[in-house]
């Protein structure tokens, strides 16, 4: 598809290159400060330089207040549409202002103030918005946790974050069962070494929960009371340096990286991308098919679209079966939206139900404009299958939860660029992205290597690594020197496309869902009949990649290896969450190995891709690379 008008992009991109202090001062004032930044960049300040150092702000007060100040008070804020409950309500930006302002003056009767942690563990309701902006409001650090984790996993973010307060909900809502969460969050508090005061529960009609008679506290209780009462919290000024929140995202390790997000650099990347990347006006109704436990679904359905006084959807529930493959159509059009972000994976779930595209008959989508594919590499295939059946630009972007935002892609608002299919397009103003071979030295166009971002780092992106100054350098700033390593690898071509083809750490991506293998590995190693083992991401048609656990068993076990096998799949839902999809365990004989003793991971993924691949030259025994393929192909795969 070719860009139907000429772009603003590199004239914007050459404003940035040539005064980046000049660029996010414009961008600053279309946020509302209570002290306006003087000093746009510290490069002494923090790891690699701080933005807005001297000014101040409220996240919450962007979101909600100052809309409702300015008039669009009636307008809808946030749009919940629920098929899995057959609920739907709206919440104009002022319903929106008392809801969060009631729960943050309850959230500060808990005594939860400036600084204070609060883990938000909740399904996709407006509760959990409303208990991000509530901390916001407070001047408090959220860290919202994926429902489809497991009680260590939450167990393990509570300990790291330690948490004044937890907000939770009795349940999340999967199309095939209803997933208790109480249970999840006692067996986690009773994990973690750091106890919070209070958890604040909400009673959803489709689970009742027991409640710990000190700790747990009724959440519809309290606010009802809190509302009747007229209690109500006012905007807390923080520095723009503070943080606003702190996502866990999947390191190399079994201990997720809490990525950190301050409130003024956020603030004014996020409103920026809101007109000149998405091409969304204030008024308009943008759709995040996401959840608020990523960073899609902070980004976008949370904090840009209330940002920029537009109207965000909250779905609770999956592109097919809720109930069919028409499902995004409906929301698209029931709602007038004028924009979609969701992931590839949910396009591919798409066309494999409905290949022709049939559910779209009777759906108006006259308003549409644009849909925007992000969190995994988008095949040319599904890209090509959504231009055919949307007849709208379809626009992949490349980033990551360390980012906040768009690194690489295609500016619907300034103008697109002509697509390459298989390229999330160019770099967005405040990155400059470069390819480097292993020496640290740039490669020439189209020649693979690692993709990497020259320091220092725009606004949004992370400024470290919660209390963690050290484990940032390391796992970011050490490799390329000057730079942030992205652990992606691609290249660029003679035109400046960025092309993001995977990862070079053991972070595999399925449906859209960054998982360690490493953390897998660690529960499959603690098994007892576990002598050694390796996991990698295996292609899938529809999730992207699945993984796929090789194990070798200690000898003298007495259990059969398919008994081992599926206490391993329940071990790995026990301990990382049903969001693993580990459901490949193979037992083998040996694990092929270097003869330094490094598993060869790498070939193990090849053969199991059916790729061809290159014997290594250091591998021990090449005997071990048959009997993988063999006991892959004995599950028909590879
Ligand atoms: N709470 C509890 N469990 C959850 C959950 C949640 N919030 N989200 C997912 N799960 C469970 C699922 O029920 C499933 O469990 P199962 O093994 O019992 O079937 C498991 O985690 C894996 O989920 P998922 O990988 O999402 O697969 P799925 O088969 O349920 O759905 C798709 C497949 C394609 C429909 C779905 O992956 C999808 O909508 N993907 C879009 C991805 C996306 O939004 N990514 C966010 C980044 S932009
Ligand atoms: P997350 O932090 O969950 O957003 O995952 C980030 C990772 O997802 C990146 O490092 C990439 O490996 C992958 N990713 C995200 N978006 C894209 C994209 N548009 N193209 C290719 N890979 C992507």
């Amino acid at each position: 598809m070719n860009a139907p008008h000429a772009s603003r992009y590199h004239e914007v991109y050459a404003r940035w290159q040539s005064d980046p202090a000049g660029f996010w001062a414009e961008a600053a004032e279309a946020i509302e400060w209570i002290k306006p930044p003087q000093q746009i960049f510290d490069a002494d300040a923090g790891v690699y330089g701080r933005w807005f150092p001297d000014a101040t702000c409220n996240t919450c007060f962007n979101a909600l207040d100052r809309h409702v100040r300015d008039g669009r008070g009636a307008q809808p804020a946030l749009i919940y549409d629920s098929p899995v409950t057959g609920a739907k309500a709206s919440y104009s930006y002022a319903e929106m202002l008392d809801e969060v302002a009631t729960l943050a003056a309850v959230l500060q009767d808990f005594g939860v103030g400036k600084g204070d942690r609060v883990i938000i563990y909740m399904p996709m309701i407006p509760e959990a918005v409303f208990a991000m902006l509530a901390c916001a409001r407070l001047g408090a650090v959220h860290s919202v946790v994926f429902g489809g984790f497991a009680a260590k996993e939450l167990a393990t973010r509570i300990d790291d974050a330690a948490p004044k307060l937890i907000l939770t909900a009795t349940c999340g809502i999967e199309p095939t069962r209803v997933v208790e969460y109480k249970p999840l969050l006692d067996g986690a508090l009773a994990l973690a070494t750091h106890k919070p005061d209070t958890c604040l529960v909400l009673q959803r009609p489709q689970a009742d929960a027991s409640m710990h008679v000190s700790r747990d506290k009724n959440w519809r209780s309290l606010v009802a009371a809190a509302k009747t009462a007229g209690r109500k919290a006012g905007c807390v000024e923080v520095a723009a340096t503070d943080p606003l929140y702190i996502l866990y995202t999947s390191g190399t390790t079994g201990r997720p990286k809490g990525v950190v997000r301050d409130n003024g650099g956020h603030l004014v990347a996020l409103k920026w991308t809101m007109e000149n990347l998405y091409g969304v006006k204030p008024g308009e109704v943008f759709f995040t098919a996401s959840d608020v436990g990523w960073v899609v679904g902070h980004s976008y359905i949370v904090y840009a679209p209330l940002l920029h006084g537009a109207t965000s959807v909250l779905y609770e529930g999956k592109p097919v079966g809720t109930p069919d493959p028409g499902a995004f159509w409906r929301v698209i059009a029931e709602h007038k939206v004028v924009a979609l972000f969701t992931a590839p994976t949910a396009f591919r779930a798409i066309r494999k139900e409905d290949p022709q595209a049939r559910h779209l008959a009777g759906h108006d989508l006259s308003q549409f404009r644009a849909l925007f594919l992000a969190g995994e590499r988008a095949d040319p295939d599904t890209l090509k299958w959504a231009e055919e059946v949307l007849r709208v630009p379809v626009i992949d972007h490349w980033w990551q939860t360390e980012t906040g935002s768009c690194i690489v892609g295609n500016p619907l608002g300034l103008g697109l660029l002509p697509v390459k299919h298989g390229s999330p397009t160019v770099p967005m103003p405040g990155y400059a992205v470069e390819c480097l071979n292993e020496a640290g030295k740039p490669v020439p166009p189209g020649t693979m290597g690692a993709i990497v971002i020259k320091l220092p780092l725009p606004p949004a992106c992370l400024p470290t690594l919660w209390q963690d100054d050290q484990r940032f350098r390391e796992a970011y700033l050490t490799a390329f020197p000057g730079y942030y390593n992205s652990s992606d690898a691609g290249y660029i071509d003679a035109d400046g496309y960025v092309f993001i083809m995977g990862r070079t750490d053991d972070i595999i991506n399925v449906a859209g869902h960054r998982l360690s293998t490493g953390g897998m590995e660690e529960v499959l190693a603690s098994h007892p009949a576990v002598a050694e083992c390796a996991v990698v991401g295996i292609r899938d048609a529809l999730k992207g990649e699945q993984p796929c656990g090789f194990v070798v068993l200690k000898a003298g076990v007495s259990e059969g290896p398919e008994q081992i096998e599926r206490e391993l799949v329940a071990l790995v839902r026990e301990r990382i969450g049903p969001v693993a999809a580990f459901k490949l365990a193979l037992t083998v004989n040996r694990l092929p190995k270097t003869r330094s003793g490094k598993i060869l991971r790498a070939t193990m993924k090849k053969i199991a891709d059916g790729e061809d691949y290159a014997m290594p030259a250091t591998i021990d025994d090449p005997a071990v690379l048959d009997e993988i393929g063999a006991a892959l192909k004995g599950r028909g795969i590879g």
